[in-house]
Parts: structure tokens; C-alpha cells; sequence
């Protein structure tokens, strides 16, 4: 007879007995639980947040460096090397075939954007770039907007917006709240100022892979999806349209979403640890 069911182990909590009691109640009550390999010990978080932090430092050395003129595979360059410098994997890099180390997504390119020696940042563009990072196996994932000199009024408005809805997202993410409060609060923002969300792409559990669950929609209804439980890791990141939230992807390299109607789209993402007692901006 066997002693132990296979991969049985002692998993250290990050959360006290009374967040568990919680859990337990919220179960009763019919709620959509995190799976438990979804909420971090405290091994995990530390490591998540060393890497978060190379994460951030990027994102500060981009926008030191970006310019007018410069090329989005310059940019690409620049996280390759910074990364590598830093003992750092780019998370991009070859993920499922993706070709480069960072998304570089200008104008109404919505994201997933690949550099290019042929693409040049021009005065009035808007730029996104979305780093994320693997250090010592841990992953961390986010994305600013950058300004290339003079832009357009009613476009700067969009990723003021944008980022006040992710902002918003992140103020929601509380501990005991729910999925659809995070996607309700972000599509209400977004719809009053004119704007529509992109469905196609949401946020998503991050840092022990790069993609894992749960899926954080950005769109939704309050009091509905998944349970918000402390020890949870993931990102919001949403993508928003000047025009309409169609898009359609590059069949030339295949990554490349753009809007239907050509308009602007913007984005900021961070990633979140959800606490006891609110939440931890663990990127941005
Ligand atoms: N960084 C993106 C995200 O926020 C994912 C890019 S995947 C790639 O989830 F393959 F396009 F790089
Ligand atoms: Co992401």
C-alpha cells in the first residue's frame, strides 16, 4: 500500500485561517473558487516580486530612451539587452513562436505589435510596450503608453482614459470581491467616455507561468465570476478603442491586432497580488 497519494505535500499558506474560513463560506454560497495552486506562498510571492522589479526598471530605462526616430526594433534591442544584463529571460521571446522580446504596438495597432527596423516612431504617435520578464523562473508582466512628441489632443485623452481604467480595475481588486467587478467597473469607464473594449484579449494569472488562470476579462457584471482570494497573482490590461472594438490580426506576420476602423487603441497593464487587505501593484 501506498503512504501517500502521488504529489501529496505540505503546501505552506500565505493566507490565516480566518481568510480559509472565508474560502470555505464563499464555497457554501455556490462562488467560483481560485484553484489553490493559484494562491502563492510566500516563497513565491518573494520571487515573483524580484522579478516584477527588473520588470519596472525596464519599463524606467524605455522611457528614458524612447524617442522620435527611433525604430521599434530599437526598442526590442534595448529590453533584450537590459534583460539579459539583469541574469533576466524576456518572456516573449520564442513564446509560442513569437519572434522578439517585447510588443511594441503604435497608433491603432490594439497590441502584440512585433518590432521592426522599418517601423519609426514619428512626432504625434502613441506607442505601447509590453515587457514582461522571467527571473529565477518566476514571471512578471506589464505595459506602459508612451507619447511621441506632440499628440493630438482627443488621442492623449484615450490613454488618459485607458490608464484610468486600469487604474480603476486595480482599486477593485479586492480581496473577496469578484472577476465581474473588475470587468463592470472598466467597460463603465471606458462606454462613458465613448470608448469601446477589446473582448478578444484579457488579463490573466501570472508568475509562476506566464499565462495561467484565471482569465480577467475586461468587460462584465458585478457580483459575478471568479472569487478574488488573497494570494492571487495576475494582470489587468485593457485594451481600448478611440472607434469601434473590432479588430482584426496581421496576416502578414501573424501577432500584429489592429482595429477594424483604423483608429487609436490603448492599453496599460499591471500585474496585482491580491492580500488580506487589498492588493500589492506588483508591476506597472
Ligand atoms: N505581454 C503580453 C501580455 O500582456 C503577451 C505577449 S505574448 C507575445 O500578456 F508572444 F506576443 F509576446
Ligand atoms: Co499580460
Amino acid at each position: 500500500m501506498k503512504k501517500f497519494a502521488h504529489g501529496m505535500r505540505y503546501m505552506p499558506k500565505n493566507y490565516s485561517d480566518e481568510a480559509e474560513a472565508k474560502l470555505q463560506q464563499y464555497k457554501r454560497a455556490g462562488c467560483k473558487l481560485p484553484m489553490r495552486n493559484l494562491l502563492r506562498t510566500e516563497e513565491q510571492i518573494a520571487g515573483i516580486r524580484e522579478s516584477a522589479k527588473i520588470n519596472t526598471a525596464l519599463l524606467d530605462y524605455i522611457a528614458e530612451h524612447i524617442r522620435e526616430g527611433m525604430s521599434t526594433a530599437e526598442i526590442d534591442h534595448l529590453v533584450y539587452c537590459f534583460t539579459t544584463d539583469h541574469d533576466a529571460i524576456p518572456a516573449d521571446f520564442l513564446y509560442e513562436g513569437y519572434p522578439k522580446s517585447v510588443c511594441t504596438s503604435v497608433n491603432d495597432v490594439v497590441c502584440h505589435g512585433v518590432p521592426s527596423t522599418k517601423e519609426i516612431l514619428r512626432n504625434g504617435d502613441i506607442v505601447n510596450v509590453d515587457v514582461s520578464t522571467i527571473y529565477k523562473g518566476y514571471y512578471s508582466d506589464a505595459s506602459r503608453m508612451f507619447l511621441i512628441g506632440d499628440v493630438k489632443p482627443e488621442v492623449r485623452r484615450l490613454v488618459e482614459v485607458t490608464r484610468e481604467c486600469r487604474d480603476l480595475g486595480i482599486e477593485t481588486a479586492q480581496p473577496w470581491a469578484r472577476l465581474g467587478d473588475i470587468g463592470a467597473v472598466i467597460q463603465e469607464h471606458a462606454q462613458n467616455n465613448g470608448y469601446s473594449v477589446v473582448r478578444e484579449f484579457c488579463g490573466h494569472g501570472c508568475g509562476i507561468k506566464f499565462h495561467e488562470e484565471p482569465d480577467v476579462e475586461h468587460v462584465g457584471k458585478r457580483g459575478t465570476g471568479m472569487l478574488l482570494v488573497p494570494g492571487m497573482t495576475f494582470t489587468i490590461e485593457p485594451m481600448i478603442n478611440m472607434g469601434g472594438k473590432e479588430i482584426f490580426i496581421d496576416e502578414t506576420d501573424g501577432w500584429t491586432v489592429c482595429t477594424e476602423d483604423g483608429l487609436p487603441s490603448a492599453q496599460w497593464e499591471s500585474q496585482i497580488l491580491i492580500t488580506e487587505t487589498g492588493n500589492e501593484i506588483l508591476t506597472e
